[in-house]
């Protein structure tokens, strides 16, 4: 479809959420003009909780599929459309659920907690989701003696060993985005900020974690530099945040970590698939669709919400 040059689309998109009793749901990694139009912006367990309590009839979810995905498993009577069907994610791709459901038979006593960064078959596969927010209270709250397969971040993983000193068998996924990030280049960039706070999301490697000051998901870290009395910070994460971040703080500043290549910041190329465009055109064509099996969202509805309940 040609969008004609001469509409305005921020109101096109208005007014068509409003004709179709619409709501936009959008990730903090979407670029900026889409998170200023967005009925709700936040990070995965906020917009989960969101497409919990919607009213609306039609969920415009702007993130990436699985994001997506979860509403719908959560709304199976309402429509749930995406900008781009092609907004996957590196992580979640990282873990077929054929290849899942082999480890699950080889450890049948382990309890499966899965990052919500899964395909819903993984979900299906899972007792309990957990997103970067709550991932230390889900663990936490399984007894102790009780064996725990974590899938499929391996880095989110080795944060929780750590910080909650359970041991528990990890899947071998990672995000492509933030397996980027170069400590070197981090240190290097210190040498020149030396009064810069560095902030860091735990899909992080281990190295990276370890050199941060602050650890968090997209939300800690936002909350983090609202209530900081430091003015400086690198964030290593990916650059959608930093939208809210100099909105929230204009007087503060905000340096993406770099990638280890020669980008200067480091963008998640599934979350940036979304454009205004396909936003627009998403809304008056109510597709693309997510569609699944009934039997499916059945199935990956119970962990997701054993984790909202607990998320409470
Ligand atoms: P959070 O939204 O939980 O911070 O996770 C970030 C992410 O990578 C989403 O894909
Ligand atoms: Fe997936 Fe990583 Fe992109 Fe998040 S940043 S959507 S985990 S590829």
């Amino acid at each position: 479809m040609i969008i004609d040059v001469n509409i305005d689309l921020a109101e096109e998109i208005l007014k068509l959420k409003k004709q179709k009793n619409a709501v936009i749901l959008a990730h903090y990694y979407q670029m900026g003009e889409i998170q200023d139009i967005a009925d709700f912006i936040g990070d995965s367990l906020q917009l989960a909780q969101q497409a919990q309590k919607t009213t609306a009839d039609i969920i415009l979810f702007s993130g990436v599929h699985f994001m997506a995905e979860t509403a719908k498993i959560l709304n199976p009577n309402k429509k749930v459309i995406v900008p781009d069907l092609n907004a996957g994610c590196s992580l979640a791709d990282s873990c077929p659920a054929e290849d899942f459901s082999q480890l699950r038979k080889k450890y049948p006593n382990a309890i499966v907690i899965s990052y919500i960064n899964c395909t819903a078959e993984v979900k299906a596969l899972s007792d309990i989701i957990c997103t970067s927010s709550n991932a230390v209270k889900i663990v936490e709250s399984i007894p102790k003696e009780q064996p725990i397969i974590f899938a499929p971040d391996k880095n989110l993983g080795k944060y929780i060993i750590k910080k909650t000193g359970r041991e528990m068998i990890l899947w071998n996924g990672a995000c492509e985005v933030h397996e980027k990030f170069s400590l070197q280049k981090m240190i290097e960039l210190k040498v020149q900020h030396p009064d810069a706070f560095l902030i860091a999301h735990p899909e992080c490697e281990e190295d990276v974690l370890n050199y941060a000051d602050f650890i968090g998901s997209t939300s800690a870290l936002l909350n983090y530099v609202k209530s900081s009395s430091e003015k400086k910070f690198i964030v290593a994460t990916e650059t959608g945040i930093l939208h809210q971040m100099q909105k929230y703080c204009p007087e503060k500043m905000f340096i993406p970590a770099p990638p280890n290549n020669t980008c200067a910041c480091n963008e998640c190329p599934y979350m940036k698939l979304n454009t205004f465009e396909k936003i627009y055109l998403a809304l008056k064509s109510e597709s693309p669709e997510i569609i699944m099996n009934k039997n499916l969202i059945e199935k990956a509805k119970k962990a997701l919400l054993k984790m909202l309940d607990l998320s409470k």
